[in-house]
């Protein structure tokens, strides 16, 4: 089956001509345009031509429970009817207060401050851990340390600590230095030594830096349990017990980055929990709203909080943006944490992944197939690359795969040669098959 290019609906060549699309480079919209949604229904996109799309990215990593889920719906539209929005500095209100007890009480960390964008909370840990130190009296505490292949944002701070070399290098000139450390991604192992043995092997250079930089080392940054913008490249909890041990004991914070991978994506709900730690600075979006409204926050402890706590304002952190904790998005995060204690989701996942574990045993075994993996409900596998493929001057493999997925009904956005699944919780059997077969058959197009 050829894939058939789709054409450019009216609303698409106006977005073209209007929208700067993001993670873009635009020339290439002239060969594929844009899908025009007009609605969202569970798993399921709808096309402005009425063509249904099985989101098993989740739009970016941010849907949890299905687009249009009415709980979280009802109580956006319940906020709307009593308060819209009212700035965070000064004034206070229900829905935030809430939010902030209860994401306290689930993490063990009990103050919470809020930003929209993954990356504003990245960049309020960086800045708060350092402005710590500061307030500490350890102003030389001011360099950060994070991990091979990590992704934490796009803005200034958060790409000085990604290590992704197209989003990173153009602008390398403007960031600040970061030490890098090779990543536990177990497909680096060598031949017969095991995840956990990778990870206690690549976490003694962890202790090697520390315990020579620890005097000049704010905090390390880390994606627990999954590094998904590097490749969905997965790691043993290990790595993340002896990162907390060694930051306790060279007084290095230890920030973990659960934007992509927190609220059940690895199957618990904090991904950092797996490892029975808890970090000094967690930072939380996508899911967080359950991918209603842009929503995120880093949550910090009783210590760091202290150490702000001053008659001195320069002690305080000012750092600020104008929608700082909105009523509509907290009130769509309470909806999602409601979610979470209406019923045991954890459990309601692991019967799903292990149903779609057996739907895609075929998948698993194409000869094409390399390192298939899980965590949770998050599934990746690289393809195989041979030499026809890399002298081909075809579109490369990722994109020939989604093209052909997507002419299957299945929305995919392979990184590099790595093709991943991160769906909605709620597939039912015949989004299951859709993504299995579909992905099966767009690999097997894509190779052919
Ligand atoms: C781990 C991680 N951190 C930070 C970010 C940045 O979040 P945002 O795109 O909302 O700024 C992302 C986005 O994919 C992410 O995956």
């Amino acid at each position: 089956m050829a894939t058939p290019k789709h054409s450019p609906t009216t609303l698409a060549k106006r977005s073209l001509r209007a929208v700067w699309h993001p993670c873009t480079q635009m020339k290439l919209h002239e060969d594929v345009p844009p899908l025009a949604i007009r609605s969202g229904d569970g798993a399921w996109l709808e096309t402005e031509t009425g063509a249904r799309h099985l989101d098993a990215i989740s739009s970016w990593w941010v849907n949890l429970f299905g687009h249009g889920h009415p709980h979280i719906r009802t109580a956006v539209h319940a906020q709307l009817d009593t308060l819209e929005h009212v700035m965070l500095a000064g004034f206070t209100h229900e829905p935030v207060v809430r939010l902030s007890e209860r994401l306290g009480a689930l993490t063990g960390l009990g103050h919470a401050h809020y930003g929209s964008d993954g990356a504003s909370a990245v960049e309020v840990a960086l800045k708060m851990s350092a402005h710590f130190w500061r307030n500490r009296g350890q102003t030389g505490k001011t360099r950060f340390v994070a991990i091979a292949g990590g992704y934490h944002g796009e803005t200034l701070g958060a790409l000085a600590v990604t290590d992704i070399p197209l989003f990173r290098d153009t602008y390398a000139a403007l960031l600040r230095d970061c030490t890098m450390l090779p990543s536990p991604d177990w497909r680096q192992a060598p031949v017969g030594e095991d995840a956990l043995a990778f990870a206690r092997r690549q976490a003694l250079l962890l202790e090697a830096h520390l315990a020579q930089h620890h005097a000049s080392t704010a905090a390390i940054i880390l994606e627990p349990l999954i590094q998904c913008a590097g490749g969905m490249a997965m790691h043993h909890a290990e790595y993340l017990r002896i990162a907390r041990e060694l930051c306790t004991l060279y007084g290095v914070h230890l920030i973990c980055d659960e934007i992509a991978v927190g609220f059940g994506r690895t199957g618990t709900l904090f991904a950092h929990q797996q490892a029975g730690i808890r970090p000094d600075f967690l930072c939380l979006s996508k899911g967080l709203s359950g991918g209603f409204l842009p929503l995120a926050v880093t949550l910090t402890t009783d210590e760091v909080y202290q150490a702000f706590y001053h008659h001195d304002v320069k002690r305080g952190f000012l750092h600020s943006h104008s929608y700082t904790g909105n009523p509509l998005a907290c009130a769509a995060a309470n909806a999602v944490l409601d979610l979470f204690e209406a019923s045991d989701v954890m459990a309601a996942n692991a019967k799903l992944a292990a149903r779609i574990d057996i739907a895609a045993e075929n998948l698993r075994r194409h000869p094409r197939v390399r390192h298939w993996r899980r965590t949770g409900m998050v599934w990746a596998f690289d393809v195989a690359m041979d030499a026809a493929d890399r002298r081909s001057p075809r579109a490369p493999i990722g994109m020939r795969i989604a093209r052909a997925a997507l002419a299957r009904n299945v929305l995919l956005r392979p990184i590099g040669d790595t093709v991943y699944w991160m769906p909605p919780y709620c597939l039912d059997e015949e989004a299951v098959r859709t993504l299995v077969d579909g992905t099966l058959a767009a690999l097997e197009e894509a190779v052919g």
